[in-house]
């Protein structure tokens, strides 16, 4: 019998209807769909409707992700949303999502930009291999696009909006998260940020018309820091495994940009086959990047049970975050299915 861990036994994920074009980010900012698609790779994303909220979105994903575990909002012991763009400053996300669901249980949220969704499953499975809780669920949910300067052709063409969810629920047969890798250098926070809206600079006329309450960027630190980390990260996560990256069945990187995970593939010697992409379909969508890229890797059948993924994050912070999970037997067999998720009333 192997280590208490905690397995992924239900997966969900929501993208809003609204989808945005290259084409029609070339009419709002000097761009075009030639220099977005060779300098990043994304084709499109998706921003929100007039009816997505962070809350709304959490809850399709999460609902789905109940679904396929056969779970009951009741029977979840913790909730732990992985989220930089609130509803509202106060209470963060988690509160909102745990009411909409009907579950009773704690809830709280990791603000750790695109890292924030395996920082939130790192710690939630350490509740799990303490025996603390059985059911955990782990969502991804990022409204980024009210936060993006659409007058800023550096930033507004890269992130898109998305949600993603899974349950964690412990097993001893050896899957689970079997190695990790959590990182944070504060000295590069200027980097990718925010500058106005918070206690140094609260909301004013002055920070509106400056444009600080939206990201601001430094691109070529932020591509260089996410090309080492990447590299540096996945083989540390492998090692501490036991394994080697050329030995993972299929590697999730976050999805920033295709030049970042090329970068880091000829680094590793790994042929890009081994890396799951989808950012032409939803950009960079921060915290819900990773989980968005598992649930549709498990959907489109690239991953099955007893497979080794490695799935490493950086961003915002700057920070980083990677993990080697072993998909167990719920992968191939879920004991639900998603037809039969029942979306809550979000109010
Ligand atoms: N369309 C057309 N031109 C653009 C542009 C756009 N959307 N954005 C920037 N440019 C221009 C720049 O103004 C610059 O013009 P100049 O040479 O006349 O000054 C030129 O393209 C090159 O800019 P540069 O910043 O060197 O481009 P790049 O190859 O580094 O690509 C990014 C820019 C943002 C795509 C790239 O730096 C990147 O992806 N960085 C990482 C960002 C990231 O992943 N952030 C999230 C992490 S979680």
């Amino acid at each position: 019998m192997s280590k208490r861990r905690a397995e992924i036994t239900g997966w969900g994920k929501y993208v809003p209807e609204r989808v945005l074009t290259n084409a029609e980010l070339a009419q709002m900012v000097d761009t075009n769909d030639e220099w977005i698609v060779s300098r990043t790779g994304i084709k499109e994303r998706r921003v929100r409707s007039e009816s997505d909220n962070t809350t709304s979105m959490a809850c399709a994903a999460a609902t789905e992700a109940l679904a396929v575990a056969d779970l009951k909002a009741t029977e979840i012991d913790l909730i732990v949303v992985a989220n930089s763009s609130p509803d509202y400053l106060l209470p963060a996300p988690a509160n909102f999502v745990q009411h909409a669901l009907g579950a009773t249980c704690p809830a709280f949220t990791i603000a750790a930009g695109c890292s924030g969704w395996v920082y939130a499953l790192v710690t939630a499975n350490q509740f799990i291999e303490t025996g603390a809780y059985n059911n955990v669920l782990v969502i991804g949910v990022e409204l980024i696009s009210y936060a993006l300067d659409y007058t800023d052709r550096s930033t507004c063409i890269l992130f898109g909006d998305a949600a993603a969810a899974v349950v964690l629920q412990p097993t001893t047969n050896g899957a689970g998260v079997i190695s990790f890798e959590l990182g944070s250098d504060g000295g590069q926070a200027h980097h990718l940020w925010v500058p106005g809206g918070g206690t140094v600079k609260p909301v004013s006329q002055d920070v509106v018309d400056n444009r600080e309450h939206y990201i601001r960027m430094n691109g070529q630190e932020v591509f260089k820091f996410a090309v080492r980390k990447l590299s540096a990260c996945l083989s540390n996560i492998t090692q501490a495994a036991g394994t080697t990256v050329g030995d993972l069945d299929v590697i999730i990187p976050h999805q920033a940009n295709l030049r970042i995970i090329e970068t880091a593939a000829r680094t590793l010697d790994v042929p890009m086959d081994h890396f799951f992409v989808n950012l032409h379909k939803y950009g960079n969508t921060s915290a819900a990047s990773i989980p968005l890229a598992l649930v549709e890797a498990i959907q489109e059948g690239r991953l099955k049970s007893g497979d080794m993924t490695g799935m490493v994050a950086f961003g915002s912070g700057l920070s980083w975050a990677g993990a080697v999970v072993k998909m167990g037997e719920a992968i191939s067999n879920p004991k639900g299915t998603p037809a039969n998720a029942a979306m809550p009333v979000v109010n």
